[in-house]
């Protein structure tokens, strides 16, 4: 097909519909299409927006550039869900077709009220000396029907000590009163998460800067806060932290803070702190509560501006699976809800050291490391595969992608290494949809988000390094 040059903020409009059919039909034929993971039917999918259990079903927003596999114009995206397994597309969201927002409808979160669905978004603005922060919000009815506020932008502006970077509303209610954490740049440059707070969820008053005990970087995006278990958890990307041998060796990083917002003296009460993940494409997930008030949390399953095989094909990147968070002796464990379970068939058991797959979407579970100190399992084929490791001596698990034969993003380097849990056996969940993998260990205790382009894409062949059982359940 031909393929149309469109200028960077052009938003969608009726006389484009015919061309962005076409564009869908074409993707439609890529050959790294995943079965259970939500993509953009074309163009550029990035940060999780808006997400949220509202009118009996899950409401999942995102960042979208539907024209080309780049970052441009971001409109919200938008698709539904009864069981978190089958997802409808709706039309789009929001169209950033206001000039206060002329750079485009940014990321957000969403709170309900009164039976309406308020979303939150940046309104996206740049002048000749940078940009002017503002804060915007759309209504949704139970009919679905999306109305941006006449009052937009709900706020105009940044605070005196803060640069024009500001974005990424999250709101929250807490006794009786509603908040708002936005990510910030401060004129020092250093990362700022800054609150705001308001009784009807228009008029917004600026409190100030919560302190943090950790290094920000020089920028906080996608800030949000969630209960789980009885704690506060914070979960953010601040941009621009140093490599460590063990941690941020992806272009941006995710950080979870577990302990006590305390609002009054506007700071948080650390008691533990981690990456959220340790794979290579994952950033600005959202926290939010689904059905019985679980929380739970999705992230855009990409990071920074990567190139990558499915750009030929004129779509990129996707979302994690829908994660529930719990805490485990004080960690955050983010694994997949056992919603998805269902999109499985039966265990198939198996006990060997070598597994021919029948397809190349299914979730494969089994345990590492009891009796054996260095254990590892590769997926592949003959001089193309990823490997998971397990070092029970040095204490850490790795995953290898330099043996795929399609290397993406190398310049952030080809491993990823974490601590391990100075456990004796791991429990291992590992999650293949094409070219999508999730790995969880011990519940999610520690995950990998990463994508892989095998070249031989239809069956792979999976090898222990020990015999082992365990059970293969394919994508029905
Ligand atoms: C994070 C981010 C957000 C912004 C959005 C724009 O990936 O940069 O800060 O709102 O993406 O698409």
């Amino acid at each position: 097909m031909r393929f149309k040059k469109i200028e960077k903020y052009t938003y969608v409009e009726e006389k484009h519909m015919q061309y962005l059919e076409e564009l869908k039909r074409f993707v439609a034929d890529s050959k790294y299409l995943p079965k259970y993971h939500i993509y953009p039917k074309c163009g550029l999918m990035n940060d999780p927006n808006g997400l949220s259990y509202f009118n009996g079903e899950y409401n999942f927003f995102y960042q979208w550039f539907p024209f080309e596999p780049n970052h441009g114009m971001k409109h919200w995206g938008h698709c539904t869900s009864k069981d978190l397994s089958t997802w409808e597309d709706k039309e789009i969201a929001l169209t950033p077709d206001m000039e206060y927002e002329k750079n485009g409808c940014y990321s957000g979160n969403s709170i309900e009220k009164d039976g309406l669905l308020y979303l939150f978004y940046t309104a996206n603005y740049k002048t000749d000396n940078g940009k002017i922060p503002k804060q915007a919000v759309a209504v949704m009815d139970k009919e679905g029907n999306i109305k941006k506020h006449i009052n937009n932008p709900v706020i105009d502006g940044a605070p005196s000590d803060m640069s024009g970077e500001i974005r990424d509303p999250f709101v929250f209610i807490k006794n009786d009163s509603y908040y708002m954490l936005l990510g910030a740049k401060s004129k020092k440059e250093k990362g700022a998460l800054l609150l705001y707070t308001s009784k009807n969820l228009l008029n917004w008053d600026y409190r100030g800067e919560i302190y943090l005990p950790i290094d920000t970087g020089y920028m906080i995006e996608c800030p949000g806060l969630i209960e789980v278990d009885g704690k506060d958890v914070i979960i953010f990307s601040p941009m621009g932290l140093k490599k460590e041998a063990l941690r941020y060796q992806n272009q941006f990083a995710t950080l979870y803070l577990v302990g006590k917002l305390d609002i009054e003296n506007m700071k948080f009460d650390l008691e533990y702190m981690d990456e959220v993940d340790n794979g290579f494409d994952f950033y600005a997930p959202q926290a939010f509560y689904g059905k019985d008030n679980k929380p739970m949390m999705v992230s855009w399953f990409g990071c920074g501006e990567q190139v990558l095989p499915s750009d030929n094909e004129m779509w990129k990147h996707g979302l994690t699976m829908p994660h529930t968070l719990k805490l485990k002796e004080g960690r955050l464990c983010n694994f997949v809800s056992e919603e998805l379970n269902d999109l499985f068939d039966d265990k198939n058991r198996f006990s060997s050291n070598t597994i021919k797959t029948k397809s190349n979407h299914y979730h494969i579970q089994f345990n590492m490391c009891k009796d054996n100190k260095n254990t590892w399992v590769i997926v592949g084929n003959d001089n193309d595969y990823w490997e998971l490791s397990f070092d029970t001596i040095k204490n850490i698990i790795q995953v290898d992608r330099s043996n795929l034969k399609l290397k993406v993003d190398t310049l952030n380097g080809l491993k990823r290494c974490t601590e391990g849990l100075n456990k004796e056996e791991y429990k291992v969940d590992i999650y293949v949809d094409n070219s999508f993998v999730e790995i969880f260990i011990n519940e999610g205790m520690k995950s990998f988000a990463f994508r892989c382009f095998n070249l031989s894409d239809k069956e792979h062949s999976i090898k222990f390094s020990h015999t082992n059982e365990g059970s293969i359940n394919y994508c029905k």
